[in-house]
């Protein structure tokens, strides 16, 4: 028996990184993953390489942004699984700018993607898990970044602000229908992000060669290493399984140790 046997979850942002770990990881312990992604590629090539190891998966594209894309998605998500047990609203990006010059264009899409798209899939999600009427897990991924402002992160650190406030509120509002509610924040993880954002910071003259960014910002971690997502797992794993039955409303710090709180 896996943790989290016959379970269908749905993971956004899988296609990558945090969530395709965590796609590959729920697959391996039963669960049937929907992997959705405003990549299709992306989704499929994790989708693929569940089934290839014997595991139940299956790619779905969705912008999370829209309602209409992601209402349709976990409908079909639900069909295909018959039902829908646990939603990750893990898909989000940065985009860092100096405090000074960030713009309306820079403040609205992050906070649209990483904000507004969790309010969205909360939502969603918990409109089927109503009507299923047997309750149901949805988890959120927020960051330390949810609980310290940075300066060329300004945005997304509102952003990720926003995602521990909607799982407080959403924890409030739906423990009634027996759905909970977590997120769980990561520090400084391994993954295309922060190649992206490694550049970013080089580009507007936050830092001055590759490595030096993701080296300053990982040098307070407690444990001494930046994640692998793999190391986000067992969290993942807890969050999607019984085992947390008894948590709502809460926002767990999986950072090595860089924001203690
Ligand atoms: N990597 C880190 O250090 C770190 C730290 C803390 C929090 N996080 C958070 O973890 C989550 C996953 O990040 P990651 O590092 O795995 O990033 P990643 O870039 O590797 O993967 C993100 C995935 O989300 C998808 N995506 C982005 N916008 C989307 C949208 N509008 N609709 C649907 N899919 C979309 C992308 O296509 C990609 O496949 C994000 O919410 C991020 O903010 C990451």
């Amino acid at each position: 028996m896996g943790r989290v046997d016959g379970k269908t979850i749905v993971v956004t942002g899988g296609g990558s990184g945090i969530g395709a770990a965590f796609s590959l990881g729920l697959a391996a312990e039963g669960a049937k993953v929907a992997v959705l992604d405003r990549d299709s590629d992306a989704a499929e090539k994790v989708a693929s390489s569940i089934v290839e190891r014997g595991g139940r998966s299956l790619a779905f594209t969705a912008d999370v942004t829209s309602r209409a894309m992601m209402r349709a998605a976990l409908i079909d998500a639900e069909q295909w699984g018959g039902g829908l047990d646990v939603v990750f609203n893990n898909a989000g990006f940065n985009k860092p700018m100096p405090f000074l010059e960030v713009t309306e264009d820079n403040w609205h899409s992050i906070m649209d993607v990483n904000g507004l798209g969790v309010l969205i899939g909360i939502q969603e999600a918990a409109r089927i898990m109503i009507r299923q009427g047997t309750g149901g897990k949805i988890i959120n991924t927020s960051s330390v970044a949810g609980r310290q402002g940075f300066p060329d992160f300004a945005p997304y650190c509102a952003s990720k602000f926003a995602v521990n406030a909607l799982t407080q509120a959403g924890a409030r509002d739906l423990a009634q229908h027996k759905i909970t509610v977590n997120s769980f924040s990561p520090g400084v993880v391994t993954t295309p992000l922060w190649i992206t954002l490694d550049q970013d910071l080089i580009d507007i003259g936050s830092a001055t060669m590759p490595g030096e960014s993701i080296n300053a910002f990982s040098a307070d971690i407690l444990l001494g290493h930046p994640a692998a997502p793999e190391e986000l797992v067992g969290t993942a794993l807890y969050l999607a399984s019984s085992d947390s039955d008894y948590l709502t409303g809460q926002t767990i710090m999986i950072d090595g140790g860089k924001v203690l709180i």
